[in-house]
């Protein structure tokens, strides 16, 4: 196969990495709006150029899109033309109406779409989602979900990135419905800007709290930070009337207890690619699986509209301080 990159920043990087390993695909198309980002990794991982994606899509049998979000319904629409998969990063849109143009686009052909929302993934939220779903836990009561950055993003990012609910939290709020196999009907946000003011003037916030009911009634708490000097932490705790499991905690969780006698973390997260590496990996196979096989999509267009319409009602509800039902905006 022949698998076109479209957008060759931090994202597309480790697409062609894992594309350039894998048995299925016998060549590689790269194209970014930067040539000096596109001859890079072509150099790195033997690609070849094209100069834009329209030309791309003409040669290509499945494409990923790793452009920043706000283009990316317009290069779903292109590749659908174009008759040819894409896998597309998240989030699938900056707003609702290009969420629903980009549904329609997909739900109208028969060209497949998967959305990247890595972290379905993981082996350890998988095995949530399955002793969630057999019962294991027996009713589930409570979900905690924690998100915190490590390395402080740029103005630049900050100020193109759709703000701390569109951008970092729609990972939680995805693997939120992914785990639990239920829908959120409402939402109560808010956001802080507390040793990083600059934020405010993107009308963005360093620090996000959420609380979320879920439509059987189970509650679920979010929070988020764009810096947390000691690692790159990523957890979910699921607690249920039989049992309570933890995602993400182990030796390498980048949280140092206080408790005498317990051992400070070994070698800590300080990146997404130690801790979720092998999700893009898996991801992958499963894109050109279905695109192959005709394998199940593992992450459809109305998933990823899901978890943009929870971003959307977690801002308005941040900014006007008030519980947000979803009812209002879908
Ligand atoms: N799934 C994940 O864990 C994950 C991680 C990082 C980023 N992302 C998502 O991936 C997307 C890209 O993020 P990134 O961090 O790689 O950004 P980035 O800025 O590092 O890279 C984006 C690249 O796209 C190029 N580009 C911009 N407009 C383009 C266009 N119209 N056509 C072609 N190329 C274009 C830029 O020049 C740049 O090289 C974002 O939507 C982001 O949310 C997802």
């Amino acid at each position: 196969m022949i698998v076109g990159i479209i957008g060759t920043g931090r994202i597309g990087a480790i697409h062609a990495s894992n594309l350039s390993r894998h048995p299925a695909v016998s060549a590689i198309i790269v194209t970014d709006a930067i040539h000096a980002h596109a001859e890079h990794v072509a150099a790195t991982y033997g690609a070849d150029i094209a100069s834009g994606p329209a030309e791309l899509l003409e040669s290509a049998d499945a494409v990923v899109i790793s452009a920043p979000a706000d283009v990316h319904v317009e290069l779903i629409e292109l590749a659908v033309d174009h008759s040819v998969p894409a896998l597309c990063e998240k989030p699938l849109a900056m707003n609702l109406a290009d969420a629903d143009r980009a549904v329609a686009i997909v739900s109208q052909g028969d060209v497949p779409v998967q959305i990247g929302f890595n972290r379905r993934f993981d082996p350890g939220y998988r095995q949530a989602r399955d002793l969630v779903a057999d019962g294991s836990l027996g009713m589930v009561t409570l979900v905690v979900g924690q998100h915190h950055d490590f390395e402080l993003p740029d103005e630049e990012y900050i100020a193109r990135s759709g703000g701390e609910f569109r951008d970092q939290l729609i990972h939680d709020f995805d693997i939120l419905r992914f785990v639990t196999g239920r829908e959120v009907v409402r939402v109560h946000a808010a956001g802080a800007t507390r040793a990083f003011d600059w934020f405010a003037k993107f009308d963005d916030y360093a620090q996000t709290a959420v609380t979320l009911w879920l439509d059987d009634g189970t509650l679920a708490v979010l929070c988020g930070s764009r810096y947390d000097p000691v690692g790159y932490d990523v957890r979910m705790e699921v607690f249920g009337t039989k049992d309570s499991i933890a995602i993400g905690l182990g030796p390498r969780t980048p949280l140092r207890s206080v408790e005498p006698g317990v051992p400070p973390p070994v070698d800590p997260y300080t990146e997404w690619i130690p801790r979720f590496g092998g999700t893009y990996a898996s991801e992958m196979d499963a894109f050109l699986a279905m695109v192959r096989n005709g394998e199940p999509n593992e992450c459809t267009v109305e998933d990823a509209r899901a978890a943009l319409v929870i971003a959307e009602a977690c801002t308005v509800s941040a900014r006007e301080g008030r519980v947000v039902a979803l009812e209002e905006l879908a």
